[in-house]
């Protein structure tokens, strides 16, 4: 059984989609923790009604993001975890939450990477009229939306598509495809080969 922390930002489905797997026994992993940069985050509602321990960090309260990661990664070795995920948490990762779980964070992205990375994945995808469009777990490296794949789904575009419309759909498919990632990570049948996430 690994042990997770979860960074988010806003409303936490994604979280939610990783608690209820846990708790399931679909995934042999738990939630220890949620930290959040946001005070008023609803995902901390959710891990509370979990009873999972909750932190918040305002990187407005830190002179530079170094010291803001390292209170994180406090937070995150005490709760002794063995793998970060972010799920809908809105900033890049620095060098000091890097060095501190190499190969150990994931993230989540509304597009089908390499395609639209960073804000308003489903979006970009619109405007720039792809016919399917999809959602991709990665781990995270230093660049943005940029680390290896380890999991995609691809779902189609409707011609009468709003951001509204295509992101609920993308959203139903990331409360898949991040419990699947874990799990195969939590298995220990994830291995990283440069660029490639081999599945065994
Ligand atoms: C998701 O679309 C995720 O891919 C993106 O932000 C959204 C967060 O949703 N990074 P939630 O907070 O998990 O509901």
């Amino acid at each position: 059984m690994i042990k997770v922390g979860v960074l988010i930002s806003g409303q936490g489905s994604n979280l939610q989609a990783l608690i209820a797997a846990c708790e399931s026994g679909r995934i042999p992993a738990k939630v220890e923790v949620v930290v959040s940069d946001k005070p008023d985050a609803y995902g901390l509602e959710r891990a509370k009604k979990h009873k999972i321990a909750t932190a918040i960090f305002e990187p407005k309260n830190y002179t530079d993001k170094n010291t803001y990661e390292l209170e994180i990664v406090k937070v995150l070795k005490e709760h002794q975890v063995d793998l970060v995920c972010l799920a809908g948490y809105m900033r890049i990762v620095g060098p000091v939450l890097l060095e501190h779980f190499p190969g150990k964070l994931m993230n989540i992205h509304p597009a089908l990477l390499p395609a639209f990375p960073g804000l308003h994945g489903q979006k970009q995808a619109l405007e720039h009229g792809v016919k399917i469009a999809g959602a991709t777990v990665h781990f995270v490296d230093d660049g943005c939306d940029t680390g290896p794949i380890i999991a995609q789904v691809a779902i189609p575009v409707f011609e009468n598509d709003t951001e509204e419309t295509l992101s609920a759909r993308i959203l139903e498919q990331e409360h898949k495809i991040y419990p699947l990632a874990v799990k195969l990570f939590a298995e220990g049948r994830l291995k990283i080969e440069g660029r490639r996430v081999k599945v065994k």
